[in-house]
């Protein structure tokens, strides 16, 4: 299987950036935990971060008949992206929602999701281990 992790805005400051919301673990401490697990389920990963939101978006058209799974971070993106929703539902590749924080903990405008709707689940407030999970799901995407 062939997995793309997508990361959006800010999140290249991981380890550095509010360490006491999202934690000491920088990305690529965190892409380094997906890859040695990945290895042991047999799945390719492609891990990828970007600030832009179109990047983002170009990154999941592409996915299309690239990749089996998206595994997305949108970071703030999560909360404004009509176009990311939108191409996500364009794709068809099966999305799985990840977040670091419990987005339905934290302040109200966080609580709402616009790609919650095109994606297949979510997955919010454990840490890197949500991308372990995210990787999980991805993995079963297609079974479950
Ligand atoms: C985040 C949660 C978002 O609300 C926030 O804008 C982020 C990170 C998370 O992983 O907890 O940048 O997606």
């Amino acid at each position: 299987m062939k997995i793309l992790f997508l990361n959006g805005p800010n999140l290249n400051l991981l380890g550095q950036r509010e360490t006491d919301v999202y934690g000491k673990t920088s990305l690529a401490e965190i892409e380094k935990l997906v890859r040695h697990r990945a290895a042991k389920l047999n799945a390719e990963i492609d891990f990828r971060q970007s600030n832009s939101e179109g990047e983002l978006v170009t990154w999941v058209q592409g996915a299309k008949g690239a990749f089996d799974a998206i595994v997305l971070n949108a970071a703030g993106y999560t909360h404004t992206s009509v176009a990311l929703r939108d191409a996500i539902a364009a794709v068809g590749v099966p999305t799985i929602e990840v977040h670091l924080s419990n987005i339905h903990s934290r302040e109200e405008f966080r609580h709402r999701s616009l790609i919650a709707p095109a994606c297949r689940g979510q997955i919010a407030g454990f840490g890197p281990f949500s991308y372990i999970l995210g990787l999980e799901a991805a993995v079963n995407v297609k079974v479950v």
